[in-house]
């Protein structure tokens, strides 16, 4: 599917099917999306760009490859995104972090923004939008609008599980942002949940139903 890499990686892929299952703990689901966080976030920044530098080994100079440019900001969309932070910090421990506060109308299905916190310089850096369930994709366009409104314009989006009606309104809306996602279900049910789906991502790491 244009636009969008799903990451087809065996640990990535039998994480997600323990996820999926309604018997799984709160305390599981949480780990497991920590896990998965970890394991995806390899995937997006695959590509990163390296520069060279002078180090000295035990037994030699050499040049060798560190991260170039400025530290990454993740930003989660709040609450659910949160269960990706903690991993992806783990292995890029320098990055920034914007929390964005989006809830989803239960009748519109439109997002509401209730918070908006980013490094002031989140312009000049690679921005990781993090929401581990793409359904309508109104929270990840209301999350890259106001991105884009602080001047971003090197935006990804990761995810866990993504909807095709998500996948093809973010990309009407903004066509640049590519999609890294641990599978594509099938469709959203009227209510806007993604079928077959893990239920409410939210409700199922925070035990709140
Ligand atoms: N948000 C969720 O947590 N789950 C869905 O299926 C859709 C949106």
């Amino acid at each position: 599917m244009e636009g969008v890499t799903v990451v087809e990686h065996p640990l990535v892929q039998h994480k997600l099917t323990l996820m999926r299952d309604k018997t799984r703990s709160t305390k599981a689901f949480r780990q497991l999306l920590h896990e998965i966080g970890m394991l995806l976030c390899y995937e997006v920044t695959r590509d990163l760009p390296l520069e060279a530098i002078d180090i000295e080994t035990p037994m030699a100079s050499m040049k060798s490859p560190v991260l170039a440019g400025k530290k990454l900001v993740f930003a989660p969309i709040l609450r659910a995104g949160m269960g990706f932070v903690d991993g992806m910090l783990e292995l890029v421990p320098s990055a920034r972090v914007a929390h964005i506060g989006l809830y989803r109308d239960p009748k519109t299905l439109v997002s509401v923004e209730y918070y908006f916190k980013a490094p002031e310089d989140v312009a000049e850096r690679l921005v990781i939008v993090m929401d581990p369930m793409l359904a309508t994709g109104n929270s990840a366009i209301a999350a890259v609008d106001r991105l884009k409104e602080r001047g971003c314009n090197n935006i990804r989006l990761l995810c866990l599980l993504a909807a095709p009606e998500g996948i093809e309104k973010l990309r009407a809306h903004h066509p640049e942002v590519h999609i890294w996602a641990a599978a594509v279900d099938e469709r959203l049910d009227a209510h806007g949940y993604i079928v077959p789906g893990l239920g409410d991502a939210g409700d199922r790491m925070y035990g709140t139903k």
